[in-house]
């Protein structure tokens, strides 16, 4: 990477505990604008839980998480609901998928869009020149983004009907049709074929370069996430325990011990 643009995130020494169990301890670490960063860790070592940090659902007990936009706009995110995080730009998927199961799959596209809504109530019940064309642009949008993530000939289906890997893509098409300008992936590739895998790899570059987004994602992966991540942290017990290019992480030893007996 040339130069490194804004910096969109800057997390500072965040720490949570559960109860007697320390769940994330002191990590700090940070993103710029375009990256497409990797969180990766053995299991329990707190991945998700930096994501709900990061969205809102849970509030660190200590640290700071710091937002800015491309609006140049700050967002100290500590306590923040996790609606407002997302109103900032801020959208994520889940590693136990979150979908509106009994919903079509395009309108499961639609309602995440609901925050750029720009008609009244009256207009809607009267069905308003503006209500109708708000209406056929948020559309046209939806199934923009369903071509993008090869669903557009499953629009009328009830998500819940999709298989797995569909699920997913749905999953983070959702997440982009909020018009974020970050969004957290947690295992992405969870439950993948390898054809699904690897077309993940496309569409996440994709996501990257013509959407302009910036991406952290928790992944298991380890090719996907070698292949795919400019820069990786590592995360073991809740502790940052390394940070660098994927070949760096490869060959830290510290990472070694911590996957041992796992192929990385
Ligand atoms: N709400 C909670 N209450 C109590 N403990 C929690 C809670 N959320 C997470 N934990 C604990 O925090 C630790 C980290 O969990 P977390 O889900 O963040 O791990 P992870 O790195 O995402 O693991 P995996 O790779 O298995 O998804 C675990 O020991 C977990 O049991
Ligand atoms: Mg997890």
């Amino acid at each position: 990477m040339a130069e490194k643009g804004n910096k969109v995130l800057d997390v500072q020494k965040i720490s949570i505990s559960f109860g007697g169990l320390t769940a994330v301890s002191d990590v700090s670490f940070e993103v710029y604008q375009g990256e497409l960063i990797g969180l990766i860790g053995p299991n329990g070592a707190g991945k998700t839980t930096i994501f709900n940090m990061l969205t809102g659902v849970y509030v660190p007990t200590s640290g700071r998480i710091i937002y800015n936009n491309k609006a140049n706009e700050e967002l100290v995110a500590n306590g923040i609901a996790p609606f407002k995080i997302s109103r900032y730009g801020i959208s994520r998927t889940f590693q136990n998928i979150r979908l509106f199961k009994q919903m079509t799959v395009l309108d499961n596209i639609r309602i995440s869009m609901h925050k750029d809504i720009e008609y009244s109530f009256l207009g809607a019940m009267f069905k308003s020149n503006q209500y109708l064309r708000t209406e056929q642009r948020f559309y046209d949008r939806a199934v923009e983004l369903l071509k993008f993530v090869s669903l557009d000939e499953k629009k009328f289906e009830f998500a819940s009907n999709l298989p797995y890997g569909e699920q997913r893509k749905l999953e983070i098409a959702r997440a982009v049709a909020t018009g974020a300008e970050v969004i957290f992936l947690d295992e992405p590739a969870a439950g993948m074929n390898p054809a699904e895998t690897e077309e993940l790899v496309g569409l996440v570059r994709k996501l990257k370069e013509e959407f302009g987004l910036t991406i952290v994602l928790i992944e298991h992966d380890m090719k996907f996430v070698m292949n795919i991540c400019e820069r990786i942290y590592v995360l073991d017990f809740g502790i940052l325990i390394a940070e660098g290019k994927p070949h760096e992480i490869k060959s830290d030893p510290k990472v070694i011990k911590a996957y041992l007996g796992e192929e990385i």
